[in-house]
């Protein structure tokens, strides 16, 4: 439905809409690298597209010291439409930089969400002098296809890169994998498994997983499906991973589905599995539904590729329920924070655990339990404390304000961002969410970290996590917080 929805796309509309950002751009306020940054709403530690439409994060590598992060781009309008890869670069994962857009659309169609692997053994036979490239794996959606046949309007395709990601190729044999009869069939996840010797794509088909193998990224062959019986099914699955981990020694493997709607606070939510993967079948441990983040406003997020025994992840942090309304001007959506993610026991059962990033620190001021001075971003603790009923409320002038907690009698976390600001965008907007309390000790504890219109917060180590907008009219400059420690964070944005 949402593909065929959003066709306002041209420029000219677009720079009607904009006024002042389609002429002379303003000098940027001393310090930071870009006047843009300085737009209302805009993320100070988040990446953020300079100007037009962003969502999913794509083809994430790393290659020679460099995090390639590139993402679903519309450059022509703030709303979905044609899809491109835009590009970002960064050395320390928390400073980003903007780079051209890498692929446009073609003949085949759209360029829609896809991963990217270093193919060091040049399997592909893509590589030059000696040197395997970088390749990208995407679905190419041709809207046509969609109008018309109403099926195998989905397909997935390479191109590849050969000066580590600076320029890309499509490859001239694409499509290199469809299913005539098939309608929802995408975003390509592909990682080499050692044991087995092979390329395994995990894909997402409506309402399963379809795992595929290849020798050379080129030619794929059907392994197995997953999950159409399994797990949450409100919605469509999207955005699949697969990831292994040591837990106690063992290896254990975690497919993440993204799926829209049906997430625990409505739209887009990201649930995973744990379990085993043989290069063919992936079983799950459990039957519960398990959830990465609580949070309405973290989708479509996937890891890195190539970052050794780290595994990194980023996500869209919007929600399709209301992405293409929220208030911003001449961009629309953020990036989260990269995540590190690892498995934690509970009892007997593994879970997901995110945690931030110790790269963030390189941004810190110091630290002071008195936060007086409110000034945002920030990075505000709660030490560990007895189980009790907590609650910190974020303000501003305008009597706006933001609110967090634990309410024990039910234990879950909560953010109610029910008075945070403009919120008229979307009736479901301001509201109470919720998230259960996973860890089972007898304290609580938790990480938040507030921009300038949207607040992470990672409980109990990570094992309870909560992603959400808020727009106030104006920065949040009180706190009312019991137990806090207050750590002021300096923009990414600011001229080296
Ligand atoms: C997820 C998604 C993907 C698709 C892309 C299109 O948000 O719907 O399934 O590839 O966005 O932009």
């Amino acid at each position: 439905m949402r593909f065929r929805t959003f066709f306002v796309s041209s420029v000219l509309l677009f720079c009607l809409g904009k006024l002042s950002s389609c002429g002379e751009a303003a000098a940027p306020e001393a310090g930071l690298v870009s006047s843009v940054y300085e737009e209302p709403y805009r993320p100070q530690l988040h990446f953020t597209p300079k100007s037009g439409w962003m969502n999913d994060p794509n083809g994430m590598v790393y290659i020679n010291g460099v995090y390639h992060l590139f993402f679903q781009h519309y450059p022509d309008s703030t709303v979905w439409g044609p899809m491109h890869w835009g590009h970002a670069t960064s050395t320390d994962l928390v400073h980003w930089e903007e780079q051209s857009i890498k692929l446009f659309p073609d003949s085949l169609g759209w360029i829609f969400s896809g991963s990217a692997v270093y193919d060091q053994q040049n399997t592909s036979g893509l590589g030059k002098d000696g040197k395997g490239p970088l390749v990208a794996i995407f679905t190419h959606h041709s809207s046509d296809g969609e109008k018309t046949r109403g099926k195998d309007f989905q397909y997935q395709s390479l191109a590849y890169s050969n000066d580590e990601g600076k320029t890309w190729t499509k490859y001239e044999g694409n499509p290199v994998l469809r299913k005539p009869e098939g309608t929802d069939f995408r975003d390509p996840k592909v990682f080499w498994m050692a044991g087995v010797n092979k390329w395994i794509m995990t894909l997402a088909v409506k309402d399963h997983i379809e795992f595929y193998s290849s020798p050379d990224l080129k030619s794929w062959s059907y392994e197995s499906s997953f999950g159409a019986d399994k797990g949450a099914h409100g919605g469509v699955w999207e955005c699949p991973d697969l990831v292994s981990f040591l837990a106690d020694g063992k290896e254990k493997w975690v497919l993440i589905v993204n799926m829209n709607p049906g997430a625990p606070n409505g739209g887009s939510g990201t649930q995973y599995f744990v379990g085993d993967f043989d290069g063919r079948d992936f079983t799950a441990s459990h039957t519960d539904t398990r959830w990465m983040d609580f949070g309405p406003d973290n989708y479509a997020g996937v890891t890195w590729s190539n970052t050794g025994n780290r595994t990194l992840l980023i996500g869209w942090m919007s929600n399709w329920a209301y992405a293409n309304q929220v208030p911003t001007q001449n961009w629309r959506s953020a990036t989260t924070l990269v995540r590190e993610l690892a498995l934690q026991k509970v009892g007997n059962e593994y879970y997901l655990q995110s945690t931030l990033l110790n790269e963030l620190n390189q941004l810190a001021g110091s630290t002071t339990t008195d936060p007086a001075a409110l000034q945002l971003p920030a990075r505000f603790e709660l030490a560990a404390i007895p189980l009790q009923q907590v609650e910190w409320i974020f303000s501003n002038e305008a009597g706006e304000e933001l609110r967090l907690g634990f309410d024990k009698e039910s234990n879950r976390y909560y953010i109610d961002r029910t008075k945070a600001g403009e919120a008229s965008f979307h009736p479901d907007f301001a509201k109470r969410l919720y998230a259960p309390r996973i860890a089972a000790g007898d304290s609580i504890k938790w990480t938040v970290v507030m921009d300038h219109s949207s607040v992470e917060l990672l409980a109990d180590d990570g094992l309870t996590v909560m992603t959400a907008l808020f727009f106030p009219s104006s920065l949040y400059t009180n706190l009312n917080a019991p137990a806090v420690r207050y750590t002021p964070l300096e923009s990414i944005w600011k001229k080296k």
